[in-house]
């Protein structure tokens, strides 16, 4: 498309203009709640905004009873959620990290021994550094915690840790590692620096919360079932991807409503577990009297900075949740994702998951066909007793409930 003005640099309604959307189209794309700026200034060649259904659930962690904002387009993610916080009744933290990570890692390295030894002598001068470049985040109590080095062949990374406080911290640690290495080219002109940058590995920041169920709440065989598809779960790479995509249901949700970086808490979870894994495990104890499971999840999660208090819709998510700070924001996204978890396995080992999800995903067919109003309710009854639950099945139905007189 030949351009006279980069697009970046257009005004919204310019780029629009250039796009050329159906009237329809270009109608919702004009349509937003969002602040024009803060929505321009959020991304590059921004054309509109995109709404996903907020909803709640209720949880209690550590004691503490929490109202948690959850966006999502999957109708039973908020019920699973839901009905998983109900059964545990309480979430309790058992250990919840919070150092982020980054890595300065040089090339072509021809005596890392001698490298390293002399990186890790540097150590006063490279704190001075940190602290230089970024003194900000030491007025609020956080800064460069350590390093260590460590080489692969011939590469050699320099692993830092940096307590970012209640922010994700990409930018204060890329700047902080950005003047270290500066530095490193000063004192080592013949060696080569690759590339200085955080790590979504973030392996120091990680979060384990656990929940009971009494067994008479549950039964025996159900609860004992629940942990066999756990225990399968960990055994069978097909099932862990399912089994952690019903945990990530939950995770993403809170991560996304409360303006949290989502690729960054998926490259976390994923880069702290073993992938083939199911990342949660359940077992009952010796006297059968409790189901117990556990969940730990790397979690560089946010209550400053980033967009957590640009979006509105974050910064009342963060209110609902009476401003938690950081850890305690992790431990309640674990906590939610077990919950998903335990919903999920609870169905599927007893009634299986469609009995569910069946009036929901009516519902979403319903308005996926175009039924309003009355309309979505008498389409989703009607679905319900269909035998087929598909789009053509739901566009019949509606034709018939749209024009009684023809059926
Ligand atoms: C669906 O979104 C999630 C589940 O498949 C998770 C699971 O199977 O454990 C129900």
């Amino acid at each position: 498309m030949p351009l006279d003005k980069k697009f970046y640099k257009m005004s919204r309604q310019e780029r629009l203009d250039t796009l050329k959307p159906s009237a329809e189209s270009r109608q919702i794309f004009e349509n937003m709640a969002l602040n024009p700026e803060v929505a321009n200034n959020l991304t590059e060649n921004q054309i509109s905004e995109f709404e996903i259904p907020l909803a709640v659930c209720f949880i209690k962690v550590d004691g503490k009873d929490f109202t948690v904002p959850m966006a999502t387009e999957e109708p039973s993610v908020i019920a699973a959620a839901n009905n998983g916080a109900k059964l545990a009744d309480n979430f309790s933290i058992l250990k919840n990290d919070r150092l982020m990570s980054g890595q300065i890692v040089f090339h072509d390295v021809q005596d890392s021994q001698a490298l390293s030894t002399t990186i890790v002598a540097q150590r006063k001068q490279i704190f001075e550094l940190a602290l230089t470049s970024y003194p900000s985040i030491y007025k609020r109590g956080g800064g460069l915690i350590d390093y260590t080095c460590h080489s692969y062949e011939d590469w050699l990374s320099v692993d830092f840790s940096f307590d970012t406080r209640d922010a994700m911290g990409a930018n204060m640690i890329n700047t902080m590692l950005e003047a270290i290495a500066n530095y490193f080219r000063g004192i080592f002109p013949n060696e080569k620096i690759l590339f200085a940058i955080l790590t979504n590995e973030n392996c120091q920041c990680t979060t384990t919360v656990e929940c009971r169920i009494p067994i008479e709440k549950i039964g025996l065989e159900v609860a004992k079932n629940i942990v066999k598809a756990s225990d399968y779960a960990q055994v069978d790479s097909a099932r862990a991807a399912t089994h952690n995509k019903g945990i990530l249901n939950g995770v993403e949700a809170v991560v996304l409503a409360t303006g949290n970086d989502s690729r960054g808490a998926v490259a976390a979870i994923y880069a702290g577990a073993d992938p083939h894994k199911g990342f949660s495990q359940w077992r009952v104890n010796n006297d059968n009297s409790e189901l117990i499971g556990e969940i730990t999840l790397s979690l560089p999660i946010a209550t400053a900075g980033g967009a957590t208090h640009v979006l509105p819709k974050a910064i009342a998510a963060h209110e609902l949740l009476k401003n938690p700070d950081a850890k305690q924001l992790a431990a309640i996204i674990a906590s939610i994702g077990l919950a998903n978890n335990l919903a999920a396995l609870k169905a599927l080992v007893t009634k299986g998951i469609q009995a569910g999800h069946m009036s929901l995903q009516a519902r979403s067919l319903a308005l996926s066909v175009g039924a309003r109003g009355q309309e979505i309710d008498q389409l989703t009854e009607a679905l319900k007793k269909a035998d087929h639950l598909n789009a053509e099945t739901a566009r019949k139905l509606l034709e018939a409930i749209k024009n009684p007189s023809v059926s």
